[in-house]
């Protein structure tokens, strides 16, 4: 490819790892696709290129950022003192959607930890971000590619409308199969404590290991990540809860529905989001970001959803939920 001028314009969004590697090698911003949600990558080597990020994110400095890299192997160069439940988890879910919090060492910029002692240490599955990763001689920290505060991308078209203008490249892999970003794993005293729930189900991790503390969405906890309450906030006003209930308290509005299985009959609803007609949390996870942003490109005064099964996924889902009704 030669023709890089374009992206003076817009971002350029294509398949070339090649190219990919070039601009993150030069301590430019590559978009990647991962199998949670889109990641907005820089050497995580070079405060400078990490910098970028935060600039582009508009995200606060104290809000520290996850390293990817493509094998377990390779982790022992950035973090030291790793507990050996640590590698226990790596062996059951990497690559996948887990993060582990461990003690960095001291090559990792503390820009990228915001000043914290622990890196979040993740490998993705995607096939894409996995080659990309392997022909790397850093690894790359990446926090999801949106705004900050906003509803994380899930496809390079979400990268492009909004991060288009501040990226070199989008690395287009498809639609993201998981989702929901990486479950986040820190280790106190040997003791491994969930601090955000995500696409490797509680359930999954505590048949590995025993049962696990979740101290997700704890207010009481500064350095707990995502944890400020309006993240993945959507534009539009968004309630969550009983659908019908909250259709009939605000008749009159324009509304929209985000919906499990099945849809909801009122005249004021003007749209409706089913995530999953079979009830699986999978297929609902997977299209959960997607719907969202999609109801928030409407014309609408409302957008209503309702909890989903609290189980496997399900807690990611209503997590997420959560938030952006910011409850
Ligand atoms: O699935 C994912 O994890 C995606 C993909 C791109 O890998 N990444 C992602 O990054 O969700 P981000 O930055 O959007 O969310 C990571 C969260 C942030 O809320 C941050 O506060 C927290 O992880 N975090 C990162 N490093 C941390 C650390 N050392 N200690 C505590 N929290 C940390
Ligand atoms: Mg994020």
């Amino acid at each position: 490819m030669n023709n890089h001028w374009l992206s003076i314009f817009a971002a350029m969004i294509g398949t070339d790892l090649q190219y990919a590697q070039q601009r993150l090698v030069s301590g430019e911003l590559v978009a990647i696709p991962t199998e949670t949600v889109y990641g907005l990558a820089a050497n995580a080597l070079s405060a400078i290129a990490v910098a970028k990020i935060f600039e582009a994110k508009d995200r606060p400095s104290f809000d520290p950022l996850i390293v990817h890299t493509s094998a377990w192997d390779r982790v022992e160069q950035w973090v030291q003192d790793i507990p050996a439940l640590a590698h226990q988890l790596a062996a059951a879910f990497m690559p996948g959607p887990l993060t582990l919090l461990l003690p960095k060492k001291q090559i990792i910029p503390d820009l990228v930890t915001a000043g914290l002692p622990r890196v979040g240490i993740r490998l993705p599955s995607h096939p894409m971000t996995q080659s990309l990763l392997a022909q790397l001689d850093f690894p790359v920290a990446a926090p999801s590619a949106n705004p900050f505060g906003y509803i994380s991308p899930t496809t390079a078209q979400h990268v492009d409308d909004q991060l288009g203008s501040k990226v070199s490249y989008i690395l287009d892999g498809g639609s993201c199969e998981v989702g929901v970003e990486s479950t986040i794993i820190s280790f106190e005293e040997e003791r491994a404590v969930i601090l955000r729930k995500g696409g490797t189900p509680v359930e999954a991790i505590e048949a590995v290991i025993g049962p696990v503390e979740v101290r997700a969405h704890s207010t009481s906890n500064p350095t707990a990540p995502g944890m400020l309450k309006s993240h993945y906030a959507p534009r539009i006003p968004f309630l969550l809860g009983n659908t019908a209930e909250l259709v009939k308290q605000h008749a009159g509005k324009k509304l929209g529905v985000l919906a499990f299985s099945k849809p909801i009959e009122h005249q004021d609803v003007r749209f409706q989001q089913i995530l999953s007609p079979t009830r699986n949390l999978s297929e609902a996870a997977q299209r959960l970001f997607a719907s969202m942003r999609e109801m928030d490109q409407m014309d609408l005064d409302l957008i209503i959803a309702e909890y989903l099964p609290e189980e496997g996924l399900g807690r990611a889902i209503n997590d997420r939920l959560r938030r952006a009704a910011a409850i």
